[in-house]
């Protein structure tokens, strides 16, 4: 044993003296472990399929799900254009530019009005 493992002893001890003398510290116990059982609503991961959503699958699905996307109320070509690229815009989604058209346009068939 160093000096310098004696100082660190010396330091535990006098740490431990100190809190015992406190008697605030209560005695460690391991806490009650449960099992719970959580069950998530059921939700798709994929975009369903057409031309396009493997663009989609590709570049929607990085920060939030589908569900996200499919749940919105309908919205023309021209206003999902907007949607997709305000994520660009927004929030910083890696999207190239070239192709917010295709995937506007498949979104408007899936879930679209016109
Ligand atoms: C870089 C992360 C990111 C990517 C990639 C992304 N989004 Fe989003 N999206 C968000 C965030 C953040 C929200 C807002 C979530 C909230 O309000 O709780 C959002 C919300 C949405 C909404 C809900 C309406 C709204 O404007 O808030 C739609 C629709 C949507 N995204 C579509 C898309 C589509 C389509 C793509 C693929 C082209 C996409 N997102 C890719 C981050 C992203």
């Amino acid at each position: 044993m160093n000096a310098k493992m004696v100082a660190l002893s010396m330091a535990a001890l006098t740490c431990l003296a100190a809190s015992e003398t406190a008697g605030a510290t209560p005695p460690l116990t391991a806490p009650d472990r449960q099992t719970v059982e959580v069950s998530l609503p059921a939700g798709r991961t994929t975009f369903p399929p057409g031309q396009g959503s493997e663009l989609a699958n590709a570049h929607c699905v990085i920060c939030h799900s589908p569900g996200m996307v499919l749940r919105q109320p309908p919205l023309s070509f021209e206003e999902w254009k907007a949607e997709v690229n305000k994520m660009r815009v927004v929030y910083a989604a890696p999207l190239p530019a070239d192709k917010i058209e295709e995937i506007a346009r498949y979104l408007s068939a899936i879930n679209g009005k016109p």
